[in-house]
């Protein structure tokens, strides 16, 4: 469900037009709508009413500030992965006490600013980082919360490049290591085991595999409880998918269903990381047409966005569907539709049947509001894009695009070089 819709044959952000918004702030631009970030964070949120949990939005699906204060608004928390994202959770005033802090490669420095923060907790994924929170717990004489993310073995069956849960994964740790290192945390001054989380990875759209991780994660906790080790959250991470093309992943409420089946009576509070399910839908990447350039019987309709503005196709050959901003009933032809960056890689699709478009023309990429501009880069010295929130028929510049300048900030010429 989304408010990206045809009216009169022109494609809308809820009641505006695409037309207008890329007239007033350029192309390519990412758009989102308000209505469908909003309705998608409170169904999914409000599936989980019946017990304790605290929807933690998964912030690297889109770090955007505007976004993240919207669903701080609507009563959720963060999962972060990084100093960058707990700064930016904070300006939008997410409560630290809603903030959960995942990633197997935290800096002391990132461990230090987390703690200064007072967050929900810190989710450890490996010994090594275990000892360096407890360093800086010790030295800052502060109780630090814990959590293990331990590695359930369950494979999502989704693409190997956002599979997590598996032995071979960088990820958690197995759990024989990790009851071992609860121990260790029960016997660490400052460190408090909190938690036990879990991911077992991403765009997964049945639901066999988190009951099996939960039901993992509940008889670790309870042979924890038997060590005298109690637990106060089990965070099951995020990971459901949504529709790109045909796949039919569960109804949130049905995924809720499934995981409150398995936690009752155990008085754990869940904890939620997702990113995908809530942003993933409620954003597209808009882009104009160039150039159309037939060579060697193929039509390559070339686009002003390219795979720095938005890698998903490039990177996991994945999937997103393509609408002419400007329905027209012309017969579809098969095009390849590729960005200006000097990479074959460089495509938003292959082989797809579109309508026959002319330069200036504009095309919407849709489900790009997960791992769109969060995965932006500068390749090709391109600046990022500009991004735009949409609410009814206003809307608001979110980002501004960025200029040459920027491209350059931070950089300088050595003395030896100059003149
Ligand atoms: N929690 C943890 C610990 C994660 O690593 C992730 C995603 C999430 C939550 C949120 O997962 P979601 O609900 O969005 O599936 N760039 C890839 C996806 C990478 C996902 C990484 N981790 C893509 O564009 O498909």
């Amino acid at each position: 469900m989304h408010h990206f819709t045809y009216i009169d044959g022109i494609l809308h952000a809820e009641d505006i037009s695409i037309d207008k918004i890329a007239a007033a702030a350029g192309t390519p631009l990412y758009i989102y709508s308000y209505a469908t970030l909003e309705r998608h964070f409170l169904v999914f949120d409000r599936a989980f009413a019946r017990i304790p949990h605290i929807t933690c939005y998964s912030c690297k699906a889109n770090t955007n500030i505007a976004l993240l204060r919207l669903m701080a608004r609507l009563g959720g928390g963060a999962d972060i992965v990084s100093g960058g994202e707990l700064y930016a959770a904070l300006r939008a005033s997410f409560p630290p006490e809603k903030i959960v802090f995942s990633g197997v490669g935290k800096s002391e420095e990132e461990i230090e600013y987390a703690v200064r923060c007072g967050i929900a907790m810190i989710n450890i994924e490996s010994e090594g980082e275990l000892k360096v929170i407890a360093g800086v717990a010790r030295k800052m004489g502060k109780d630090v919360p814990v959590s293990i993310r331990v590695n359930p073995e369950i494979d999502a069956k989704t693409h190997p490049y956002i599979t997590t849960g598996l032995r071979k994964n960088k990820f958690g740790i197995l759990w024989p290591e990790a009851r071992r290192l609860y121990r260790e945390i029960k016997e660490t001054e400052h460190l408090l085991p909190v938690g036990i989380s879990s991911h077992i990875g991403s765009q997964i759209v049945e639901i066999p595999p988190f009951v099996a991780a939960i039901r993992s994660l509940r008889q670790m906790v309870s042979e924890l409880a038997a060590e005298r080790i109690g637990l106060k959250y089990i965070d099951i991470g995020g990971g459901l998918g949504i529709t790109y093309r045909n796949e039919l992943p569960p109804h949130p409420a049905e995924y809720a269903r499934a995981i409150e089946a398995e936690l009752e009576g155990t008085g754990l509070t869940l904890i939620l990381e997702p990113g995908r399910v809530i942003v993933g839908n409620s954003g597209i990447f808009v882009t104009k047409l160039l150039y159309v350039k037939t060579t060697a019987g193929k039509t390559f309709s070339i686009v002003d966005g390219a795979m720095n503005d938005l890698v998903r196709p490039a990177f996991y050959g994945a999937y997103h569907e393509i609408l002419p901003v400007r329905q027209t009933t012309a017969k579809k032809v098969k095009v390849d539709v590729v960005g200006p960056i000097c990479e074959s890689g460089d495509f938003f699709a292959r082989e797809r049947a579109m309508p026959p478009l002319q330069p200036g023309a504009l095309i919407a990429i849709m489900g790009a509001g997960a791992y769109g501009f969060s995965m932006a880069s500068n390749y090709n010295s391109r600046p990022r894009v500009a991004e735009v929130l949409v609410k009814g028929e206003e809307f608001f510049v979110i980002r501004e695009r960025e200029e040459y300048a920027d491209l350059v900030k931070g950089e300088s010429i050595p003395g030896f070089l100059e003149g």
